[in-house]
């Protein structure tokens, strides 16, 4: 495995390998890997000739007062789960080279990035897309694989792809939780042992909801009540938004049915945590 730090050499590994004929999959992180990750990365080994992993925690997509100064960072750890994972590069670039004195250009997403965490973290979004959008320049990968805990974000990610015409194929992959359920998050390393208990009521207003439309309940004001019931138990969380949501356009709905996205974010002390299903699927 080779650490890339350059974005020159890395632009110039992947024009060799495209002009070789071989097929470049690309898992975009901000590091502090986990298994989520690490299935990501499994899978793209299975789907190309090389795998290209990006650790870098960007600036861009947090807002004043977000936690880019504490984000998790472990280089050391990071190799060792990507190694592990089939992975051939990992490009670390530099903020100071992604970000130069007098860069301005950003890729913005309107519709899609408006609802659920678009609307609690304003510019948010134009940070991802716009990171996202210089990544896939610079590693130009065939394939790109993003997990379904961050849903918003892989279908605003797509959007943009399709959108800008980059040819790149995006492939969603499931949520991995740990073994009581609670979504693997690098942000969970946040959770003292008592919070990260109570992190749970994530997964269990999930499943309460899940219970209760397949019983036949299907008015999302009473199927929303369910979840804010689940998560209330828990005294120290805090709902951002409990919002039941059409997959494809992200567009609100009052009556759930098969493709109805349930996306939770929920503060467990100072840890903002997501979370989501879709109902009618496994
Ligand atoms: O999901 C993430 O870790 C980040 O938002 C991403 C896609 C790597 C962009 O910085």
């Amino acid at each position: 495995m080779r650490i890339i730090e350059s974005i020159q050499e890395m632009q110039a590994f992947s024009n060799a390998a495209r002009s070789e004929g071989r097929r470049i999959s690309f898992v975009p992180t901000m590091g502090y890997l986990h298994q989520g990750h690490a299935s990501l990365m499994r899978e793209a080994r299975r789907l190309s000739d090389i795998v290209v992993t990006s650790i870098f925690v960007n600036p861009t997509q947090f807002g004043a007062g977000e936690d880019f100064d504490a984000y998790p960072r472990d280089m050391e750890r990071d190799k060792s789960i990507a190694e592990a994972s089939g992975v051939d590069i990992i490009f670390a670039p530099k903020a100071s080279a992604m970000y130069p004195r007098g860069y301005e250009t950003y890729v913005d997403v309107e519709r899609l990035t408006l609802p659920l965490c678009g609307a609690s973290r304003p510019g948010h979004f134009r940070g991802v897309t716009t990171v996202v959008c210089k990544l896939f320049n610079i590693v130009m990968p065939h394939i790109a694989l993003f997990g379904e805990k961050d849903f918003q974000q892989l279908a605003v990610i797509r959007r943009m792809v399709e959108d800008l015409n980059m040819g790149i194929e995006i492939l969603g992959m499931p949520i991995v939780r740990e073994e009581d359920g609670l979504a693997m998050s690098s942000r969970n390393a946040y959770l003292s042992p008592v919070q990260r208990q109570e992190a749970l009521c994530l997964k269990r207003a999930l499943d309460a909801v899940r219970t209760s439309y397949m019983s036949g309940e299907l008015r999302v004001a009473a199927l929303r009540e369910t979840a804010l019931a689940e998560i209330s138990k828990v005294s120290s969380a805090v709902v951002d938004y409990a919002e039941f949501c059409d997959k494809h356009t992200l567009d609100e709905v009052l009556t759930a049915g098969a493709g109805t996205l349930l996306a939770l974010a929920v503060r467990i002390g100072t840890t903002r945590l997501i979370d989501n299903t879709i109902l009618g699927e496994e």
